[in-house]
């Protein structure tokens, strides 16, 4: 039984030019930063950032953008690397397959479930509920039944993703286009947030910096964090410690760099493009990140943001409606892009796990006419419609955030194995310092981890026992490369 059977990286390139399963390359390093941007910028700046200001680090939130930002770099130059050497459809999945093997490839694929097809629910959710309080403004009351965190189904939600997997289905170049000029929108409103801000910034709202540490209310049993339990640390809010921990809820918000590299497949001239495009839009989005969230906590006192829609809030707080009615299109144009682009990585990774025969191989087949997966995308769509309509997703947003972790280690892992297995490959962008970068990205990814909740560990576990089950139950039988016998 040879579950560390690995795919050899000519295999992965020779596979993405049979007609049948062949993306179109369209893409340029420009497209790629716009997608990286459109994907990024979302709930995390919109909406995390006033809870996590109030909440656990005060004003130094800005230092816990730094501090995500950094643990993102050192994982995104792992991911370069990777990328410009495998540039096939399914990143983390594509990478393990030819360095860990088939089994652990297999793992990362149904963990990648985890962080897009999840988070494009997540993000569907929080754009339903700006479109709501949009509406409200406008004089239209929605039901509480249909929107908001009452509903009975978000009709709002579930009729976003619906919309945009046509959209996807549709054609790639169609939807970056689409995808540009939301970007375009998103950005000017950020830097909008930014400028007029700095008008309403008060001195007296930075000091202290960074409050003192505080005990927060126990949290016990399931809820604690893995690492207070091993290592009897005791939670608490604020202070340096507060800065930590805050990243790691920040972290959220610099999800989706790591999609760019599942559209390496379609890209012209991979090997450069892909590395500027994860690196580029990483940089600017700290930048806008750290920006927005330093004039936001200038703005107000930090214990008196809100919560569910900050940076709109603080406009209203110093009298300035209007400009909170502009930030909340710009946070519906923003939440929109981040959707479409998580279902995008999301059909590209299920893509190459179908072509490699570990999911049925007729759900990857491409539409002659769009030169997309069509049906694969289809079902991304139907079934992130469906948690975005009927399930409660508050909870599983740390979910999201321990699934990418996860594939940030083993990406950064495979860094290694990759350049000793097979130092003789081509690598357009090679990771700098390594072993020692890899490991700190595993090390910093793994502490971040740690500070997500017991029950957050559990439900991660529990779906990596399923998809075991899935994997020995048809993936083992069906494997494309054990067909072959091209095991190494
Ligand atoms: N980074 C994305 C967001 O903040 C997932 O919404």
């Amino acid at each position: 039984m040879d579950i560390f059977r690995t795919k050899s990286v000519e295999q992965s390139i020779r596979d993405t030019e049979a007609p049948e399963h062949r993306l179109r390359k369209r893409l340029t390093a420009v497209d790629l930063t716009v997608f990286g941007i459109g994907v990024i910028v979302g709930t995390g700046i919109f909406v995390l950032t006033g809870q996590v200001a109030r909440d656990t680090a005060g004003p130094a939130v800005a230092l816990s953008f730094v501090v995500a930002a950094v643990v993102c770099g050192l994982a995104a130059l792992c991911y370069a690397e990777f990328a410009s050497t495998i540039p096939v459809a399914g990143s983390a999945y594509t990478f393990s397959f030819a360095t860990l093997g088939e089994f652990p490839a297999w793992i990362i694929g149904w963990d990648l479930l985890l962080e897009l097809a999840l988070a494009a629910a997540v993000v569907s959710v929080g754009w339903s509920g700006y479109f709501a309080s949009l509406l409200g403004s406008m004089g239209f009351h929605l039901p509480a039944s249909v929107a908001g965190s009452e509903a009975v189904v978000d009709v709002p939600a579930m009729a976003i993703v619906l919309i945009l997997t046509g959209v996807l289905m549709a054609g790639i170049k169609l939807s970056s286009r689409v995808n540009l000029v939301i970007v375009v929108v998103k950005v000017t409103v950020v830097l909008l947030v930014i400028v007029a801000g700095l008008f309403f910034v008060e001195a007296a709202n930075y000091s202290p910096f960074i409050p003192p540490p505080e005990p927060t209310e126990t949290v016990e049993g399931l809820q604690a964090p893995l690492i207070q339990v091993l290592f009897g640390i005791t939670p608490v809010a604020f202070g340096v410690i507060g800065i930590f921990s805050a990243a790691a809820i920040v972290f959220f918000a610099f999800i989706g760099f790591d999609i760019v590299a599942t559209a390496a497949e379609e890209t012209i001239n991979p090997q450069r493009a892909l590395p500027r495009g994860i690196l580029g839009s990483l940089a600017v989005c700290t930048v806008l990140y750290v920006a927005v969230s330093l004039v936001v906590v200038g703005m107000q006192p930090y214990d008196e943001l809100s919560t569910e829609a900050p940076l709109a809030d603080a406009f209203t707080a110093v009298g300035q409606p209007w400009v909170a009615g502009l930030i909340s299109i710009g946070a519906i144009a923003g939440l929109t892009t981040v959707v479409m682009i998580l279902m995008l990585g999301q059909t590209r990774v299920l893509f190459a796990m179908c072509r490699d025969g570990l999911l049925p191989r007729r759900l990857a087949r491409v539409h002659p006419r769009t030169g997309t997966p069509a049906l694969l995308t289809g079902i991304v769509g139907l079934v992130a419609a469906a948690m975005a309509g009927f399930i409660s997703l508050s909870a599983l947003a740390e979910l999201v955030n321990i699934g990418t972790l996860f594939a940030f280690v083993v990406v950064s892992a495979g860094v290694i194995i990759l350049r000793r297995t097979r130092p003789d490959l081509r690598r357009a962008f090679r990771t700098p310092l390594v072993p020692v970068l890899p490991i700190l990205s595993v090390l910093a990814c793994l502490y971040l981890m740690l500070n997500l909740p017991i029950e957050t560990w559990l439900r991660f576990l529990i779906w990596m026992v399923v998809g075991i089950l899935l994997y020995f139950g048809y993936g083992y039988r069906h494997s494309r490369v054990a067909r072959a016998g091209e095991t190494s």
